[in-house]
């Protein structure tokens, strides 16, 4: 199971099935957290660096009672070098996530994602830890793979917002404006990242394949898409379109849609991407060393934005989306992938239905926004669990 030669000799202990001291940054957040639960279910000794960033929670989380946590930042040499003690292996999550504001937010994207990255890296390398499993997403291409008629699978390049004001939602062919049929994104598809956190995701895959050719690291990027399920934030610039959904519903209110509601997604439950990661985690000593391997992670299954609102609205017995044809510039309009690589290679393959997945999700709370709101715990017309 293990490949000793890559450790130096006071490396730390090889990785195993089970029992494995694991650093989870970001272990506090919406997917950490459900990490942190594999992991333990798994018999692994999870260990918490989060920095608890308020764009992330308004009301810090408190800590789980059986994992040791860092309140600390990724950027913070020292406060990683502390909690990479008797780390065999790292799950990284930290990031901030969503589009933010505004560009004035790019220096603290990059920042936290990239910098921090490359801090946590340098700090891996000197205390001789030579696995990980990184957050990746499905950002990083951009608007996807399209299929023209006539000249086969092409890239379209953003929308024109004259298009996009005009209604004109479906991107066309670049070469012959036909209608394109939209596909399924493989892993060796060109990455095109649309904004700066896109561009920091992918960094971020730079950056950890640029160690792992110079530490000899194994590492594993899960490129997850529209992650969704209990603990997700709340509507903030920084949250997904599932909870901005979910609490519109929660006060009642129709789920707003953007566009004409056909953008195609691929919605994975979060304890589906939980498992991704601990099953990632096994499989790392059998990677070649020097090596970052890029895995979708997605349900396989594409669904529409609008077909997601209305599921939801359903299962709150809430009002009907409403559809709205605005727009946000830098939107993709269809990303879905195909996940069948992780499937081959490792085994996993996402378990909870849309359905199952969405009506759970509508019943379940999400993370509480300010101490003096509180959280829509359920759908107001359902009784509380
Ligand atoms: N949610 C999705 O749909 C999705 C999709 C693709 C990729 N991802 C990736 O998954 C990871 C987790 O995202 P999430 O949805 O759970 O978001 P989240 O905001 O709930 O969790 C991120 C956590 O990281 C912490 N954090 C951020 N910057 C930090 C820093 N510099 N130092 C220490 N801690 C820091 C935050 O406090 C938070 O607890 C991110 O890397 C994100 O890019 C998420
Ligand atoms: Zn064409």
């Amino acid at each position: 199971m293990t490949r000793g030669s890559v450790h130096g000799p006071e490396g730390p202990p090889p990785l195993s099935v089970t029992g494995m001291r694991v650093l989870v940054t970001g272990g506090a957040g919406f997917i950490g957290s459900q990490v942190v639960e594999a992991l333990l279910a798994r018999g692994h000794e999870p260990v918490v660096l989060d920095a608890l960033l308020p764009s992330a929670h308004p009301t810090p989380p408190p800590a789980h009672p059986d994992v040791r946590r860092f309140v600390a930042d990724v950027r913070d040499r020292a406060a990683v070098d502390t909690a990479l003690d008797g780390v065999q292996a790292v799950c990284h999550q930290a990031a901030m996530v969503g589009l933010g504001k505004d560009f004035a937010d790019a220096p603290d994207y990059v920042s936290c994602n990239d910098l921090g990255t490359a801090v946590l890296l340098a700090a891996m390398a000197g205390a001789g830890v030579r696995h990980l499993v990184l957050a990746g997403s499905m950002v990083v291409y951009g608007e996807g793979r399209y299929t023209c008629p006539v000249h086969g699978t092409v890239r379209p390049g953003p929308r024109a917002e004259a298009e996009l004001a005009a209604g004109r939602f479906e991107p066309r062919c670049p070469r012959c404006g036909a209608q394109l049929r939209p596909g399924l994104v493989g892993e060796d598809a060109p990455t095109d990242p649309r904004n700066v956190y896109a561009a920091t995701k992918l960094a971020q895959e730079h950056l950890a394949a640029s160690w792992a050719r110079a530490c000899g690291g194994r590492a594993v990027s899960l490129r997850y898409h529209n992650v969704y399920g209990p603990g997700m934030p709340r509507d903030t610039p920084y949250a997904g379109v599932a909870s901005f959904f979910r609490s519109a519903l929660a006060r009642g209110q129709s789920p707003t849609v953007y566009e004409d509601g056909g953008q195609r997604r691929d919605f994975v439950h979060v304890r589906d991407v939980a498992a991704a990661n601990a099953v990632a985690l096994a499989a790392l000593p059998d990677r070649a060393p020097g090596t970052l391997t890029a895995y979708n992670t997605g349900s396989g299954v594409p669904h529409t934005v609008g077909e997601m609102a209305r599921t939801l609205a359903a299962a709150c017995d809430g009002p009907p989306p409403v559809v709205t044809g605005e727009y946000r510039l830098g939107d993709v309009r269809h990303i879905t992938a195909s996940s069948r690589r992780i499937a081959d290679d490792l085994g996993w393959r996402a378990l909870t239905g849309f359905a199952d997945g969405m009506a759970e999700f509508a019943r379940e709370g999400m993370r509480a926004a300010r101490p003096a709101e509180p959280a829509p715990s359920a759908c107001p017309t359902q009784p509380m669990s």
